[in-house]
């Protein structure tokens, strides 16, 4: 059968672009377990230093590919990065650190490159990039100062849009395609009780809208975008506003349907599955993980 003509199609003279996502061709013909397999890969993942981020980093090397973990900390959290990279030594995999801040485009273009090097040396391209790295900030609005606010979107918009247009301009040119993942939340959609956090939630709805826009630039090239939504997470972040307000808590639990909060490794399933060639027809989609708390009102 030629290239890129539908194997049982209807129409047989149906034809495809002419860059066929190398999941596209293969996807048929995988096992469960290898729809779940990042093994031949690399994926950078920005605030990759702690909290989500260091976890989704694990996960990817826990389904067999190389991490690239960016941040603006100094040093990634000192026990976990132990922790993971044992796990990568122990299958052969890198997990690599770079410090680096996602809204200056030249250091970020930098360090793609950098990683793209190694990745090619490990015979593992890059194929994956996880936007994770955002800030939050808790201020009424009728208070919310405009260089606040410009900051707010300076880091979880144009900062993740930097890291999305880094790592496609490395898909494309390494005729590669891949799957970018965007970390937005659920507060995209909603507007989150007991939260005065209007610059944050414009914040993930643009991320979300980003999401679209870029997916449908970019899928001729094989690149697939999508977001991932994550309700209440326990991490540094989460800390900081609970430490401030402790009552908060029980706003958050009125709405969680399954009785708790999430944790990092609650994503781990979730990312993997959007990296990976499991998710081959999914582009432009949001996956919004919330123990159910956008269910119910
Ligand atoms: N924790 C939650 O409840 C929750 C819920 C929904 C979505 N999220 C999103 O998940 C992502 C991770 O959040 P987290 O809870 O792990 O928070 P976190 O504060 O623990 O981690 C965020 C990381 O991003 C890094 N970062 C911030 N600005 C950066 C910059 N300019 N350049 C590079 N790195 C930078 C920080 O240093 C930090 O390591 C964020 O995008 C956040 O908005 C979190």
């Amino acid at each position: 059968m030629a290239p890129g003509v539908l194997a049982g199609s209807a129409v047989s003279d149906t034809t495809l672009p002419d860059f066929v996502p190398e999941t596209q061709q293969t996807a048929a013909n995988r096992n469960a377990e290898q729809l779940f397999s990042l093994a031949g890969t690399t994926t950078v993942v920005t605030g990759g230093g702690r909290g989500l981020g260091i976890t989704l980093a694990r996960a990817i090397v826990e389904a067999g590919g190389h991490a690239a973990c960016l941040d603006v900390l100094p040093e990634p959290s000192t026990e976990e990065w132990a922790s993971l990279e044992k796990v990568a030594k122990r299958s052969g995999l890198t997990a690599s650190y770079y410090r680096c801040d996602i809204t200056q485009e030249e250091e970020l273009s930098r360090v793609f490159k950098e990683v793209d090097d190694k990745a090619k040396q490990h015979n593992a391209p890059l194929k994956g990039t996880v936007a994770c790295a955002g800030i939050q900030q808790k201020v009424p609005a009728l208070d919310y100062p405009a260089g606040d606010f410009e900051r707010m979107l300076r880091v979880n918009v144009t900062g993740a849009f930097l890291t999305a247009k880094q790592a496609a301009r490395v898909m494309v040119d390494n005729g590669t395609g891949g799957s970018i993942v965007l970390i937005a939340s659920m507060s995209g959609n909603i507007a989150n009780r007991g939260l005065t956090c209007t610059a944050y939630n414009s914040s993930k709805a643009a991320v979300q809208q980003m999401c679209r826009s870029v997916a449908q630039e970019w899928g001729q090239y094989g690149i697939r975008v999508n977001t991932l939504s994550p309700g209440y997470i326990r991490t540094a972040m989460t800390d900081a506003l609970l430490q401030a307000e402790p009552e908060v808590e029980k706003t958050w639990m009125a709405g969680a349907l399954l009785g708790r909060l999430g944790a990092p490794e609650d994503f781990k399933a979730p990312i993997v599955f959007l990296l990976g060639p499991g998710s081959s027809f999914m582009t432009g989609a949001d996956l919004r993980v919330d123990g159910g708390h956008c269910a119910s009102a």
